[in-house]
């Protein structure tokens, strides 16, 4: 049977950093542990006064490209994820095939572009059309380029607002594949929901706290769904767990749930009761509060157990490294969780050829999906050519006033001068850079040798 997957992948960070600690806790007179100990997070990046989903999604692609030697004719469809577009008709693919046809010879006249929307679950929607599309033999031997872009604003002084973040990810997705191979199982949890949207606004309306709780609820429901399929998962099954990662601490709280649903019934259960006794049983309570009790003094005490923190520390911790750094990235961030993991195994000397992921992606609104991924003979080759410790190295950290001026020049609703006479933190090189508005309101960019 023919393997469908993901061949490379390349990772663009917006050039601007808040740190969270140090600029943006003192500013908002909180504690800076509220941030890297709570939710987890080190710095945020910003988009540049010339960056925008656009550029940085085209610049992801176009590094991409050059690595894997493809010329546009390689390529059969470009499918953008975004939460961040600014036009109801007209994709951010045709703008980003537009800035590739500036630096390559070729052209994407025959390839099919689109943008996939639903919240940050659609980069792993729009892999799955690439897959689909290659299964169905309609690819003519060519791949598809995926895109997950966003600039992931909140308003000013939403709780939202530590969690921000702006960057892209290009992902390859091609037969017989370099880096991971995706399963024909998949599981989904799916439901109308409130809790993040945004209805024809810049900036989401978010019920943060509930957020919390459908993220957790559709996770297990696909996990649940996924082991319809595929079969019962138990903790030592994959080598690593990326999930969705708006901020780590999202993941901490999902890893413990999932940890307790993969231990059940097994050896680690037994081995666990004599120090905090059996996981609590629905069936064995009389009402629905003392269950909840129960099984809440349990977690408190397998988040402690050794077994637990040593799981976690292999195969959870490794796939936050990146986000640590650079925030939520809406659609890009469960495909920097998965990055983040290979970049650690890669950093390590580990071989994990044949090793597999559980991957779990959610969108707001809400939906979660769980498939495995299999790593490829070939993956440290990939892994080798990613630059994104340099460039999350290179971002100017902006102080708190700039910081609050950058996320100006970014906000819609406010009239700022966005055709180059605004200030710029970083020098452009090698890179697509916003360049003003055309007559019918489209947006101009061009290449800075
Ligand atoms: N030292 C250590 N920890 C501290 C601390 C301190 N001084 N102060 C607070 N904390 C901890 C808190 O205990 C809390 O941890 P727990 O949840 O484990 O208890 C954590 O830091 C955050 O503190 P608060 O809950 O008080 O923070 P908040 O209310 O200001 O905001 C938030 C948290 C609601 C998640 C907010 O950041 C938000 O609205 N974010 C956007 C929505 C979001 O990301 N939701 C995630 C699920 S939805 C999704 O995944 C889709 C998506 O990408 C948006």
């Amino acid at each position: 049977m023919t393997e469908v997957g993901i061949d490379a992948v390349e990772i663009w960070t917006g050039k601007l950093t808040l740190d969270l600690a140090n600029t943006f806790a003192p500013a908002k007179g909180e504690d800076p542990e509220k941030y890297t100990k709570g939710l987890g997070l080190n710095a945020s990046s910003f988009p540049d006064t010339y960056e925008d989903i656009v550029t940085m999604g085209a610049n992801a692609a176009h590094r991409l490209m050059e690595h894997e030697g493809l010329e546009p004719e390689d390529i059969g469809r470009i499918d953008v994820a975004t939460e961040s577009a600014f036009d109801n008709s007209k994709p951010v693919s045709t703008y980003i095939a537009g800035c590739l046809e500036e630096v390559f010879e070729g052209e994407f006249s025959h390839a099919n572009k689109g943008e996939r929307k639903f919240a940050c679950v659609a980069g792993t929607q729009s892999i799955d059309d690439a897959y689909n599309w290659i299964k169905a033999g309609r690819h003519r031997g060519r791949s598809a380029l995926v895109i997950a872009t966003d600039t992931a604003l909140y308003a000013r002084n939403d709780p939202g607002e530590a969690t921000q973040g702006a960057g892209a990810v290009a992902m390859l997705i091609s037969e017989d594949p370099d880096l991971v191979s995706l399963s024909t199982e998949q599981g989904y949890g799916s439901a109308d929901e409130t809790d993040f949207l945004k209805p024809n606004q810049q900036f989401p309306s978010v019920d943060g706290k509930r957020s919390v709780q459908v993220y957790l609820a559709r996770m297990r429901e696909a996990l649940e769904d996924f082991e319809s399929v595929a079969g019962r998962v138990t903790a030592e099954d994959f080598a690593y767990g990326p999930f969705h990662t708006p901020f780590p601490g999202m993941v901490r709280k999902a890893a413990l749930f999932a940890y307790r649903h993969m231990t059940r019934d097994t050896a680690i259960e037994d081995e666990l009761a004599e120090e905090i006794g059996r996981q609590p049983r629905e069936e064995a309570f009389d009402n629905d509060s003392e269950y909840e009790d129960a099984l809440r003094e349990y977690m408190d005490g397998l988040k402690r157990t050794e077994s637990y923190r040593e799981w976690y520390a292999r195969v959870i911790d490794p796939t936050l490294t990146i986000s640590r750094n650079v925030g939520n990235w809406y659609t890009g961030s469960v495909h920097l969780a998965r990055t983040s993991a290979l970049k650690t195994a890669f950093d390590e000397g580990r071989d994990l050829a044949g090793e597999r992921l559980l991957v779990g992606s959610y969108g707001s609104g809400a939906q979660a999906e769980i498939h495995a991924e299999t790593v490829q003979n070939t993956w440290e080759e990939k892994i080798d050519d990613l630059t994104i410790d340099e460039q999350i190295e290179r971002r100017y950290d902006l102080s708190f006033e700039e910081y609050e001026r950058v996320h100006d020049v970014h906000n819609h609703a406010i009239e700022t001068e966005h055709d180059g006479e605004i200030e710029e933190f970083t020098a452009p090189e090698s890179e697509f850079v916003f360049g003003g508005w055309g007559r019918m309101g489209e947006r101009k960019y061009r290449f800075i040798e």
